[in-house]
């Protein structure tokens, strides 16, 4: 898995080769996505689904063939049960307006856990302030993994358990079939936070049996501005719409409005169509490379980063052994601040991220106000690992460490 398919890795930065490790935040494009959302508008842009003439079917065919194709990606039994959204954050924020608000109720439970990313609390935390329910949260140990110990108790009186699969943060994977067996034991639903683990690992709804799955086409090769929703459909069925307007209603009349189908029903306006191709293209880009491959990959990278980082005087990582995560490591350096740290890396064309990395409740348990994050993804090469390393020995050099 090389760099040659992704045109931006070419260029230099402060007159050095870019090394891009900030891929948990979004990752890079290859040409086939920028060539397929080219390719649309010079030949295809039309409106979907109303239209009658050849460039609108086109168009509709090629953006309901994406939708068929990220089904298949997850392994979701129907395309319909795919509902495209703006962002993971999106698909979230949708279970949560429409099913929440129709399901949970005073005196009922949402149990999250303490290594989400904000779209995985915020949302939950509205929705049980104005339904007057309560949240739990499951913790997390000092070694990044969550205490499953208690589960069962946690989850009495529980409408749904909010998890991710990867922390964005930790790396950590988590023992999502456990998690989702003993919800499914107690009554309660699971959304899966994919955001982290869709781009990166093999993803299949229905081993894993959850009930809603986000995740977020920028981080997985796609454009921005699009993200997907997977849903059980007997569960989608029974929601009532998200957002109202055009594409969402079967028949409208001045007094009220019948709704659409599946998908269309939670597609509300004209939705991201080029964006939604973009991201078509990019689930064959990466099911060409083959997902345990792109997993395997990263395994690689991540346990020889670990190795290297561990010879680093005065470097601390977060998270669990490489073995239990994905391609993503957080760490701190001494006492430089990792805004310092992040700062004199990208001097040197080096690119990562410093911040709480929308994880303040994780931040305030290790007690640290922010970190140091590199994350990798199918184009970082050791030698990415070696620029990093030398990197880190620059910055203890700047700060005398
Ligand atoms: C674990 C996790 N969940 C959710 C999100 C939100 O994704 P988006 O900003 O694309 O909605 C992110 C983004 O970093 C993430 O890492």
């Amino acid at each position: 898995m090389g760099c040659g398919d992704f045109p931006i890795l070419r260029q230099e930065v402060h007159g050095q080769p870019l090394c891009y490790l900030d891929n948990t935040a979004t990752s890079q494009k290859p040409e086939a996505v920028l060539a397929a959302m080219d390719g649309y508008y010079r030949t295809t842009n039309a409106n979907i689904h109303r239209g009658v003439y050849q460039l609108s079917e086109e168009a509709t065919r090629l953006y309901e063939g994406a939708r068929a194709r990220i089904a298949r990606f997850i392994n979701a039994p129907l395309a319909r049960e795919i509902i495209y959204t703006r962002n993971a954050s999106e698909a979230i924020n949708l279970v949560a307006a429409t099913w929440g608000r129709a399901n949970v109720g005073p005196g009922d439970a949402i149990l999250y856990t303490a290594m989400e990313h904000h779209s995985n609390l915020v949302p939950w935390q509205m929705l049980a302030a104005e339904r007057g329910a309560t949240l739990r949260a499951i913790p997390v140990d000092a070694a990044g993994r969550l205490l499953l110990d208690h589960l069962d108790t946690l989850l009495a009186g529980v409408k749904i358990v909010a998890v991710t699969h990867m922390s964005n943060v930790l790396g950590t994977i988590n023992p999502l079939q456990r998690i989702i067996a003993a919800a499914h034991r107690a009554g309660a639903l699971v959304l899966v936070d994919a955001a982290q683990s869709v781009p990166h690992l093999p993803v299949d709804v229905q081993a894993l049996d959850a009930d809603f799955l986000a995740f977020s086409s920028h981080k997985m090769l796609g454009p921005t501005g699009i993200g997907c929703l997977y849903g059980r459909r007997a569960l989608l069925e029974a929601m009532p719409p998200y957002q109202g307007g055009g594409d969402m209603i079967r028949r409208v009349t001045l007094d009220g409005f019948t709704v659409n189908d599946l998908p269309w029903k939670f597609e509300a306006g004209t939705p991201a169509i080029a964006e939604a191709i973009g991201l078509g293209a990019a689930v064959d880009y990466l099911s060409a490379l083959g997902m345990d491959h792109v997993h395997a990959h990263e395994q690689t990278i991540i346990a020889y980063a670990l190795a290297q980082l561990a010879g680093v005087p005065g470097l601390r990582v977060y998270g669990p052994p490489a073995a239990e995560r994905g391609g993503v490591v957080a760490f701190s350096l001494g006492e430089i601040h990792p805004h310092d740290i992040a700062s004199l890396l990208d001097q040197r064309g080096i690119a990562i991220r410093a911040g709480h990395h929308c994880c303040q409740p994780l931040m305030d348990l290790y007690d640290v106000p922010a970190l140091a994050r590199a994350s990798f993804y199918v184009y970082s090469t050791p030698a990415d690992v070696d620029r990093l390393v030398d990197g880190l020995t620059f910055v203890r050099g700047v700060f005398g460490a």
